[in-house]
């Protein structure tokens, strides 16, 4: 009998993630029947990641409300995945990271008593409140999970100390790297045409050093994106031999403080989230990185490009220790400072811009997939 699985997301992060697993379960049709269901938490900036990896879901909640709050949010995907649990009776329910998708389906998929898989395991800051709401969505997943996929050995230390079983642990590195490998072997490709690639290049000026940027946490929301924007406008106006690029996180919260401050720089070109393949791209021309974003402190290292990260605390220290990675929090002054550093001293970019490998070798995917094919 073929076993039965359930791949559930519903954000970009998860999309991108959690798409070559989708491949490589598909690749295996013989030994496992395999169905994808979004939540569409996210909508737009979902459909681009479906459409770049090809991927038709098999359930589509279309859940996204405009600055949708977490609490009906989390009850809607409770609530909607039911029928759909029911009806297809999964095996083995998989789910990604840290999002409310995660935590409210790893819930469902558990009362539904399939198993949970949760790929990208095991990472923590230990502060309940940075990130918000993720740091809990992703304990209270590892808690419902029965098998733990963690990117590397200190995730999978993490949950040790929470008296995970070893046995139910698999290092895998990221499947972050696996989708990079896939995006950078399509992009290629000599048919392969990205017309959002073609769009950003038009907009560049070759001349000038590229700083891309982004930015979306919750607990940033307010006076931190505020502080964002000022810094970057400071840096813009202190470097004008410097272009930013800033596609733009489609939530109202961000969408907002930043074309209020930032619309009318001239060398700051604030654009809507563009695909992958052309973030891809964007990343490897850039000179330095500033973000929130976790996929983005994941990407880079590989990139060997220096990132600045606007958060106090992060659940991915591998690439912090290894100095490619450095944090900044929201503080306008300390933003401007570390990027200042970045662009006038050679010592220190240097230092920050080595090429490394944290995150695995692009098989996260394929050790997924044999772990559950012994079962
Ligand atoms: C979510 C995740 C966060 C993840 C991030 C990736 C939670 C609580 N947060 O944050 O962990 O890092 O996604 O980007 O799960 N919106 C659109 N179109 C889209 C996507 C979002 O218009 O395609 C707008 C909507 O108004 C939506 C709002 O953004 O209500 C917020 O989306 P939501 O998924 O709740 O939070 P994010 O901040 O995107
Ligand atoms: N990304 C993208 N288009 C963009 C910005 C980001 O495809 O305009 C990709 C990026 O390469 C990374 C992921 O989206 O893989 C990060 O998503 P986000 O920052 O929204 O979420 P997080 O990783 O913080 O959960």
């Amino acid at each position: 009998m073929k076993k039965k699985n359930l791949i559930i997301f519903g954000t970009r992060p998860e999309a991108i993630k959690m798409a070559p697993l989708v491949k490589e379960f598909l690749i295996n049709q013989d030994k496992f029947t395999t169905k994808i269901c979004i939540t569409a938490q996210h909508r737009e900036m979902l459909d681009q990641v479906l459409d770049f990896f090809e991927l038709t879901p098999d359930f589509d909640m279309d859940l996204m409300r405009p600055n949708q709050n977490l609490f009906s949010l989390t009850a809607d995907i409770i609530t909607g995945l039911k029928p759909i649990l029911e009806e297809f009776k999964p095996d083995y329910v998989y789910v990604h990271g840290d999002t409310t998708t995660t935590m409210a389906a790893s819930i469902a998929a558990f009362y539904s008593g399939a198993k949970v898989c949760h790929v990208e395991a095991g990472l923590r800051t230990f502060n309940k409140r940075a990130p918000f709401p993720e740091e809990v969505n992703r304990s209270v997943t590892g808690s419902i999970a029965d098998y733990h996929f963690s990117p590397t050995e200190t995730s999978k230390n993490n949950l040790l100390n929470e008296n995970i079983s070893s046995k139910n642990i698999l290092v895998t590195g990221n499947t972050v790297i696996d989708a990079l490998q896939y995006s950078i072997t399509k992009v290629s490709s000599a048919s392969f045409q990205d017309q959002e690639t073609e769009l950003v290049k038009g907009i560049l000026n070759p001349k000038k050093r590229l700083i891309l940027v982004t930015g979306h946490r919750r607990e940033n929301h307010g006076q931190g994106f505020i502080n964002i924007c000022n810094a970057l406008k400071q840096i813009a106006s202190e470097n004008q031999d410097t272009q930013i690029i800033y596609p733009v996180h489609l939530n109202p919260n961000v969408q907002k403080p930043v074309y209020d401050i930032l619309k009318d720089v001239s060398n700051i070109h604030l654009i809507n989230p563009i695909s992958y393949p052309a973030f891809v791209w964007l990343m490897s021309k850039s000179y330095l990185i500033i973000t929130d974003s976790g996929g983005v402190q994941e990407e880079a290292p590989s990139l060997g490009k220096p990132v600045l990260v606007m958060r106090d605390t992060t659940e991915r220290p591998e690439a912090v220790d290894a100095g490619t990675v450095l944090l900044v929090g929201t503080n306008s002054e300390k933003i401007v400072s570390k990027t200042n550093k970045l662009l006038n001293d050679n010592v220190f970019y240097n230092s920050m811009s080595m090429l490394h490998n944290p995150y695995g070798d692009g098989t996260a995917c394929s050790k997924i997939v044999e772990f559950i094919s012994k079962l």
